[in-house]
Formats: structure tokens, sequence, C-alpha cells
């Protein structure tokens, strides 16, 4: 089962169905949803479906998957620790890291924390021989975390858009021996 992981100020805690409404707020911010292919606002309802996926990526892996992160009890957004997307540029072992915060709760370092505790699992607890990100091409500040976070790039690849277009990424990589 996964766990509740615990950080200085975040708890990270499993993924609920009630969670769709605080992934409203997250993702209803434009700015969030620049460098994640997410043009559109999503509704409550594309929330709740967002909720199943993750819910249903939880129960098909249950020792990683999303985490709910809240600071002093209060929603701040998520992070996620899973098997890469198909497609996706990987090696056999590898788990991404993801996150995303509501804007308020952005540049005091607790992206940086949470990735940092989870990285802690993968490797510690998982034994994962290496934990990988991926930004999209002018996201700095996400590239700046994995930077602080001791990953490195890795590749530099084209994301395929939802609309269809080509987008510039980079997987950044950090190995269980040069953590
Ligand atoms: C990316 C994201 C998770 C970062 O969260 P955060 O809690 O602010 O991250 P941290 O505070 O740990 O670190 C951010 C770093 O980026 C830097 N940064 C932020 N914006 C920057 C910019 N425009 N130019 C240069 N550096 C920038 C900050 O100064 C900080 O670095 P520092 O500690 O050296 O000063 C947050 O911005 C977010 O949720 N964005 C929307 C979703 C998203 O893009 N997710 C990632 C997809 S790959």
């Amino acid at each position: 089962m996964k766990p509740t992981l615990t950080t200085e100020r975040l708890l990270l805690r499993p993924v609920r169905s009630e969670d769709a409404l605080h992934l409203v707020d997250l993702d209803r911010a434009p700015e969030v949803r620049r460098f994640v292919d997410q043009p559109e606002a999503p509704t409550l309802e594309q929330c709740r479906t967002v909720v199943e996926r993750m819910l249903g990526i939880d129960a098909s892996t249950p020792a990683i998957g999303f985490w709910i992160a809240e600071e002093r009890s209060q929603f701040v957004g998520w992070f996620h620790l899973k098997p890469p997307r198909e497609g996706e540029p990987a090696e056999a072992g590898d788990l991404e890291l993801g996150y995303r915060l509501l804007q308020r709760g952005w540049g005091r370092g607790l992206a940086t924390e949470g990735s940092r505790e989870l990285i802690r699992y993968a490797f510690e607890t998982l034994g994962a021989p290496r934990v990988t990100a991926v930004a999209l091409e002018g996201n700095v500040a996400s590239m700046r975390v994995m930077e602080k976070l001791g990953m490195r790039p890795w590749l530099r690849w084209e994301y395929r858009a939802r609309g269809g277009g080509k987008v510039p990424a980079v997987t950044s990589a950090i190995t269980r021996e040069c953590r």
C-alpha cells in the first residue's frame, strides 16, 4: 500500500475521490496550466475523471502513484511517482516524478521539499534504480526544481501535445548511485 509521507511542512497522502474539488481550484489557474499541456480550464466533471484516473494508477501500482500535498491540513497541490507514460523516453525501472502546486504555494521550496521525500522513498524504500522528471521547454521553475534535487538533463525530445503539435521537452534524471 502507498504510505502517507511527511516532510517538514508537507503531508503527502493518498488521493481521495473528493480531491476533485481541489483539482478544479488548482487547474483553473492559467499560470498553473501554462507548461502542462492543458489549454482549457477543466470542469468539475473533468476533474472527477482525472481523480478516477489517478486512483486507477494507484490501484494498479500500489506502492507508487499520486500523492495529495497538504500544508497545515490545507490542500496545496499534488506529486506523483509512477512509471513514465507509454511512448516517453525511459530506461527499464525508471520512476517518473511530477508535481503541480497552487500558485499561492510557489516560491517557498515546497516542490523541492516534497520531491526530495519522494526521491528518498523511491531509492531507499522501493530500491528504484533511477528517478526521472519531464519539463516542457520554458518551464524554468520546474527545471530549477530538478536541478536543486540533483537531477541532470538526460535527454531532449519532442513531446506530442494533446492538440497534435510537438513541444520540445527535457527528461532529467538522478540515479541511486549518483545521489
Ligand atoms: C513548477 C512548480 C511545481 C515549482 O514549485 P515551487 O514550490 O515554486 O518550487 P521551489 O520553490 O521548490 O523551486 C522553484 C525554483 O524555481 C525558481 N524560479 C521560479 N520561477 C522562475 C523563473 N521564471 N525564472 C527563473 N527561476 C524561477 C525559483 O526561484 C526557485 O529556485 P531557487 O530556490 O533557486 O530560488 C510550480 O511552479 C507549479 O506548480 N507550476 C505549475 C505546474 C507545473 O509546471 N508543474 C511542473 C510540470 S513539469
